[in-house]
This record gives C-alpha cells, structure tokens and sequence, in this order.
C-alpha cells in the first residue's frame, strides 16, 4: 500500500464535483485508504488542485489533475509540475477530455512531469491518439471514448473493442506503457470487464462520486479488479 503506485490501479477523478471538495475529499481519501488495504487493489484519488496538499498524508497516490506545459516563471494562473509535486502528488493526468492539449503541450507537460518525479497518466478519446501519446513514454495512457463519460455505460460494455486494441496498439509502441480504461464505468462488473480486456485498471468519477455509499462502490471496484488481475 501507501503513496506508490501498483496494479491494478482504481483512479477516481473527483472533477469539481461538490460531492468531493475538501474536507469531503478526505472522506473519500480515508475510505480510499482503507478499501485499498483491505484489497490490495491501489486507489488514487484526483482532486481539486487546492486539495492535493490535504490528501497527501493520506496512504494513497495523489494525481492532479491536470499540469500545463511550462516551466518556472511568469504564468499567473498555470499549473506548474513543481508546485504539484511539492502539494504532495505521486502524479499528474495530462489531456483529460475536459481538458485537452494538443499534441505538442502533451509532449512538454509529460516532460515536465518526469523532471519533478511525477507520475503521467495521459488520457487519449481513441485508439490513435493511444498511439501517438505513448511514443513520449508516459507512465500511463488511459482510453476514455467522451461520448460515454457520465454515461453509465461502461466503456469495457459498450466499446470493448477500443480497449482492447488499444492495449495491443499501446504495448506495441512501448511494452512499459501501462494502459487504463474509464468512462461510464459504474459496476464491478465493468471492472472487471475492462481488467480482463487487457488494462491494469480504471479511471472513474461519476460511478463513485455520485454513488449512494462510497465505501461499497470503491469495496465493489476493488474486490472486482483484485479478482480479475488474480485470474489472469
Ligand atoms: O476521468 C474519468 C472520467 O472522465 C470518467 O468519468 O463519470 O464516466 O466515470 P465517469
């Protein structure tokens, strides 16, 4: 357990649902934690950028989310690698859907990252834009189709196909490239689909931000993932 990261990896993105800004944050952090313990399955958190520094006494990986591509300096309102990792992050997303970059800034952001020591889980909307993110050796790609984000309709459901392929897509490029899924996942059941599809795990927000009990939604996820990744 603890700050580093292993898989399989749940991440939930807590966006800037209200459900899961500040001291509510470290609600889901505290049940994170212990869910993780007692499943061995990793879960990290991403929160609103000015909760990082609170969830970082937390036993758990924290992932901002989002860095920009610049360094040190003038850029009032930017999001530097520095200030994140030295918040507490054990790493960033990059390129989220609802906050893409193009492919040059994806290419800078994740560099910048690696010089801070943080870890990158850049999302890409298709199989070819999987491609392309991981020839800048990411520490992750995570395949999220948008039309399905806040769906309730998995991705490992409705497209398995997509993450498949871009499971064999992504390791042909780099073999060292971890490939996560996310988008509609909301059961353990879609878990586990997407673990047995080839990914070392989720990226998930609605389907744990907005379920009625945080604990039996992360318990589900988590026994889900532990269990598919023991019978691979
Ligand atoms: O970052 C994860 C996210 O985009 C998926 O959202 O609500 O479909 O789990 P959701």
């Amino acid at each position: 357990m603890g700050r580093n990261i292993h898989y399989p990896l749940i991440i939930v993105n807590l966006k800037t649902y209200l459900e899961a800004v500040g001291k509510k944050a470290e609600e889901l952090a505290k049940i994170s934690e212990k869910v993780s313990y007692e499943t061995g399955t990793c879960i990290g958190l991403a929160p609103n950028f000015t909760d990082i520094s609170r969830l970082s006494i937390f036993n758990i990986p924290v992932f901002s989310q989002h860095i920009d591509p610049i360094e040190p300096g003038p850029y009032t309102g930017h999001i530097l690698a520095e200030s994140v990792a030295e918040a507490g992050a054990t790493g960033t997303i990059v390129n989220h859907s609802e906050k893409r970059l193009k492919i040059s800034d994806i290419e800078v952001a994740i560099e910048r990252a690696k010089e801070v020591g943080l870890a990158t889980v850049v999302c890409a909307n298709t199989t070819r834009v999987g491609i392309a993110v991981a020839a800048f050796a990411p520490s992750m790609v995570a395949i999220e189709p948008p039309e399905l984000i806040g769906t309730g309709i998995a991705v490992s459901k409705a497209k398995p196909e997509v993450v498949s392929n871009s499971v064999r897509e992504i390791k042909k490029i780099d073999p060292n490239v971890e490939v996560l899924c996310g988008a509609g996942i909301v059961s353990g059941r879609d878990v586990y689909a997407a673990i047995k599809l080839g990914s070392n795990g989720i990226l998930v927000a609605s389907g744990v931000i907005k379920a009625p009990n945080w604990e039996n939604s992360l318990l589900e996820f988590a026994k889900a993932a532990a269990d598919a990744s023991g019978e691979l």
